[in-house]
């Protein structure tokens, strides 16, 4: 049996996990899940906030179901989201988004990707004074990231059905930078004439997708564009609690859903499960589980078609009222 770990992460993590596996088991597939700690609770009871124990077991199943976990402001230990996606390399952040029936959204038929190099750029961390009043930030792209970034989306299009990869840049005028991570991927495209690629500036893009986003598919740019655009793309079909993400690498893959902790409604029976039911759905799709994850895609369309919502969506259902509903939709079929 596949062993997936389970980071159950704090605040609602823990209620919308256990919808998450509670669906996932329902629609059919079998995995053993080995559960961890992170966060403040590891740090209590282990000494550190992202255990070894945790990385190495990510690195021994490939795969990792993660709840949000809450990082102390200014102080206190460093993000267990960002430490994570830095000692596994974990290089191409995924994040789907399409409108799904019963939620509100100002448009219809999205459903793109979009594929972020999540290592280098402007996060690579090199900031200094250069006198005061002056600093500089520097933007670094190598070929070797964004050859391999770019091979993830042309690897995920194809493995996905998808048909069209756009180049997101700005090499009108960042001529170098963003001029190799274009040049990266028209290399990769060339290996792949199965799917289309063409190129946007990024400014016309974020026009486009506010009028026409069921035009894109997916989406491909480095990590400082992919950051905002992601988000952008998350308001289009309703919003950070609806979207699933996920980031891999090598070494494996951690899904997790995109908002945060809520600590304001954490164990109130609140919280919305859909985005990491749908994270859920992309790791069933990821391990070629798609009939299972089919089934949970069907299910989900119809509990919402049929109204139920949470609060947060204007709805009344609990987390469990919801998560049942569904998982009685996946029994009827
Ligand atoms: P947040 O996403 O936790 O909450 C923002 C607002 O959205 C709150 O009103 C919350 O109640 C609501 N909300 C979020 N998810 C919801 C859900 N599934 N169902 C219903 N309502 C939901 O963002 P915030 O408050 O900025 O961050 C709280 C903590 O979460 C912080 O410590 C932050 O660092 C951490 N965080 C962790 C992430 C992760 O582990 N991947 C990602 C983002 C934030």
């Amino acid at each position: 049996m596949k062993t997936i770990t389970l980071l159950p992460g704090d605040g609602i993590g823990p209620e919308v996990t256990a919808a998450a596996v509670r669906i996932v088991e329902a629609a059919g597939a079998r995995f053993e899940w080995e559960s961890h700690l992170a966060g403040s609770e590891a740090l209590a009871r282990i000494g550190d906030p992202l255990p070894r124990e945790v990385l190495d077991s990510i690195q021994r199943n490939g795969v990792a179901l993660k709840g949000p976990v809450t990082t102390p402001v200014g102080k206190g230990f460093q993000s267990v989201n960002v430490r994570l996606r830095r000692e596994l390399e974990l290089y191409a952040n995924l994040r789907p988004v399409r409108t799904l029936p019963g939620v509100p959204s100002r448009f219809e038929g999205v459903d793109l990707v979009v594929v972020r190099e999540n290592t280098e750029g402007l996060y690579s961390g090199l900031e200094h004074t250069v006198v005061p009043g002056v600093v500089e930030s520097l933007k670094v792209i190598t070929e070797r990231a964004s050859t391999r970034v770019a091979r993830f989306a042309y690897d995920y299009a194809r493995a996905h059905g998808r048909r069209r990869i756009t180049v997101v840049h700005k090499a009108n005028i960042m001529k170098l930078s963003d001029g190799l991570f274009l040049e990266c991927a028209r290399a990769v495209a060339a290996e792949h004439p199965e799917v289309a690629t063409d190129d946007r500036i990024i400014d016309a893009l974020c026009m486009q997708l506010v009028t026409t986003p069921e035009r894109f598919d997916v989406l491909l740019m480095e990590n400082l564009y992919g950051d905002i655009v992601s988000d952008l793309c998350a308001g289009l079909v309703g919003g950070l609690g609806v979207v699933p993400g996920a980031n891999l690498g090598e070494s494996g893959a951690v899904f997790e859903a995109v908002h945060g902790s809520a600590p304001d409604i954490a164990g109130r029976n609140l919280a919305n499960p859909l985005a990491l039911i749908q994270t859920a759905v992309l790791l069933l799709r990821h391990l070629g589980l798609a009939d299972e994850a089919g089934r949970v895609d069907a299910a989900l369309a119809r509990v919402l078609g049929a109204g139920l919502r949470t609060r947060d969506l204007g709805g009344s259902a609990t987390t469990t009222e919801f998560t049942e509903a569904i998982v009685r939709a996946i029994e009827l079929g």
